[in-house]
């Protein structure tokens, strides 16, 4: 898995192809800006953090914990994300509350959870010290807020899967998946009906659906309804990209799943009943066997494609 670091970026000169939308032009000293910004500890209060603490290169941009450790040991309230291929991300964080990436990538460097640094401060540091003027002039970025929200962004639209081994499948070559990953497949495009929330070439209908996580004693978390203030909404969270998911573990918003077996186990059961539950989870059919060819398929996602 570790020999994985950096993938994203090798895909980056091959750009998104088809059936991905284009993403705009982006000067690459931007991205290099968005890349030194990402990795820098100046953006948290102690310097102990970085984008990157939580988003790791290696776990696919998230870290191994069901909730990350901010500035002063603090828990964050949600599990971290991966920011693979959320490029075509229609909104952000786990309720959607955030509509572009340009305010998510701002927002937790104020979070007082995540790196609890105020603005004015992060640009006191990026003015006066070591080489961060060169390089937001190189970039042709303003020292502000909006530059390093627009270098930040650029970085993540620039992280995503797509040349893997079921995109070339699609496009006809068949033996990129095995025979276990294309029965695995097959599961998530019938009886499994993962399709149904997981769809599209990110595997995400980018929607907001009620799975039962987070549910105690019957008791259902707001989550989307603390956005929309819709009583409907209840519960429900927004369907992540199953790109890159092997490497993501632990899973859901809570982090309440250890592996891609305890998802499954999840879904085989209807999810976890309560007032709000996605009708979709009761399409859901597994079968004995089902459990082991989702995780091929779900594990190929998380593949690179045989260098051609
Ligand atoms: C302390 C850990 C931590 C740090 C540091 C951190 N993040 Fe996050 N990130 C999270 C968590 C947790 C969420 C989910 C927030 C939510 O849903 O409430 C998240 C969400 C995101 C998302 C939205 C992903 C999606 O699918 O909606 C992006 C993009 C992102 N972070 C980028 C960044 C950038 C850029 C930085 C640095 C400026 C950063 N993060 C620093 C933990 C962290
Ligand atoms: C009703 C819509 C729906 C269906 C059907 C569905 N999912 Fe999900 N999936 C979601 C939502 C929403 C989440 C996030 C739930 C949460 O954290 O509250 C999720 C989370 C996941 C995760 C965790 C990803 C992460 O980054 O934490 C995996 C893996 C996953 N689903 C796989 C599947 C598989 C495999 C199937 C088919 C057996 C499936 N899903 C069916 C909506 C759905």
């Amino acid at each position: 898995m570790r020999a994985w670091i950096g993938l994203p970026l090798v895909l980056l000169a091959q750009g998104p192809p088809y059936p991905l939308p284009p993403l705009p032009e982006t000067r690459p000293e931007l991205v290099e800006l968005g890349t030194a910004l990402f990795h820098a500890r100046e953006l948290s209060l102690d310097r102990s953090l970085a984008c990157s603490s939580c988003h790791q290169p290696e776990y696919g941009f998230a870290d191994t914990l069901a909730l990350s450790i901010g500035v002063n040991g603090q828990r964050t309230l949600r599990n971290t994300p991966t920011i693979l291929n959320r490029a075509f991300g229609a909104s952000f964080s786990w309720d959607g509350r955030v509509p572009t990436l340009e305010e998510q990538v701002l927002r937790p460097i104020t979070d007082a959870r995540e790196m609890g640094l105020d603005h004015a401060t992060m640009l006191e540091r990026l003015r006066t010290e070591s080489a961060w003027a060169g390089a937001f002039e190189r970039a042709g970025a303003p020292v502000t807020t909006d530059g390093v929200a627009s270098a930040l962004s650029a970085f993540v639209r620039r992280q995503w899967i797509a040349d893997a081994p079921v995109d070339r499948f699609r496009r006809g070559e068949v033996e990129s998946l095995t025979n276990d990953e294309r029965a695995g497949l097959w599961v998530y495009e019938s009886s499994g009906g993962c399709w149904r929330c997981h769809a599209g070439p990110n595997f995400s209908d980018e929607a907001f659906h009620n799975t039962g996580i987070g549910v105690r004693d019957g008791v259902v978390e707001p989550g989307r309804a603390a956005v929309t203030g819709d009583p409907a909404d209840r519960g429900a969270f927004k369907t992540p990209t199953l790109r890159g998911v092997a490497l993501t573990a632990p899973y859901m918003h809570d982090g309440s799943l250890a592996t891609l077996e305890d998802v499954i186990e999840h879904y085989r059961r209807g999810g976890v009943a309560n007032e709000r539950l996605d009708p979709r989870m009761r399409q859901v059919r597994l079968g004995p066997e089902d459990t082991r060819l989702l995780v091929a398929f779900l594990n190929a996602l998380s593949r690179p494609a045989e260098p051609k």
